[in-house]
């Protein structure tokens, strides 16, 4: 996982042009077909957020291939004591544990961070796919909250899963491996 460093805009916009279908049902910013100049300004702001400690946004970089396939990150979105980790991978690339892997990794991290106790992630309850990331890590399913459905595959029914420090150090030694 790779931070970004300000030169990624053209590769970033060649995969999600790709991923579209992939990303429409569930991404609310993938309604529209992405243009250079907005991922770079997405790649700007999120250097910003990063400089700033209220975001941390990666992209995700193949080994073997060298290119990248998917994102993830983390949000200050949950408020204070907690971040939120959020993640996609490229159709091409899905079901091979890479986001797994990622949110395995940011949540380590998250919870490495003194002033952090408590790591969520927020997913549709009709995205089954990225709900079995939380699930397969060890999180438990805090609460569904009803939410405005901001993209069409959506139900507006959000699950917040939730993985403290105390259960972290368990989940790592003896959970699930992509
Ligand atoms: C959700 C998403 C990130 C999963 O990425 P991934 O790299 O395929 O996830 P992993 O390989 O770590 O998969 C973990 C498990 O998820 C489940 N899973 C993955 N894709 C699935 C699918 N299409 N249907 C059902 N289960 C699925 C499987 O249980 C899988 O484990 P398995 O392959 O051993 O059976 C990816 O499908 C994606 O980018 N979707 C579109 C964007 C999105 O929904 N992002 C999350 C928004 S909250």
């Amino acid at each position: 996982m790779r931070a970004f460093a300000g030169d990624e805009a053209p590769e970033l916009t060649r995969l999600v042009a790709r991923n579209l279908c992939h990303l429409m049902p569930w991404m609310p910013w993938a309604a529209e077909p992405p243009t250079l100049e907005a991922n770079e300004g997405y790649v700007r702001r999120t250097m910003e957020e990063w400089n700033a400690s209220i975001g941390f946004a990666y992209w995700m970089r193949e080994d073997e291939s060298g290119e990248m396939v998917g994102c993830a990150g983390l949000h200050a979105r949950p408020g204070p004591g907690a971040l939120e980790v959020g993640y996609w991978v490229s159709r091409d690339r899905v079901r091979r544990g890479y986001a797994t892997a990622s949110a395995r990794a940011l949540t380590t991290v998250a919870l490495g961070i003194p002033s952090i106790s408590r790591v969520e992630i927020h997913c549709d309850e009709a995205n089954v796919a990225s709900a079995s990331v939380p699930k397969r890590l060890g999180y438990r399913l805090d609460r569904i909250e009803d939410e405005r459905a901001d993209a069409p595959g959506e139900t507006g029914r959000t699950m917040i899963w939730v993985v403290g420090t105390e259960t972290w150090v368990t989940s790592t030694s003896s959970g699930p491996t992509p």
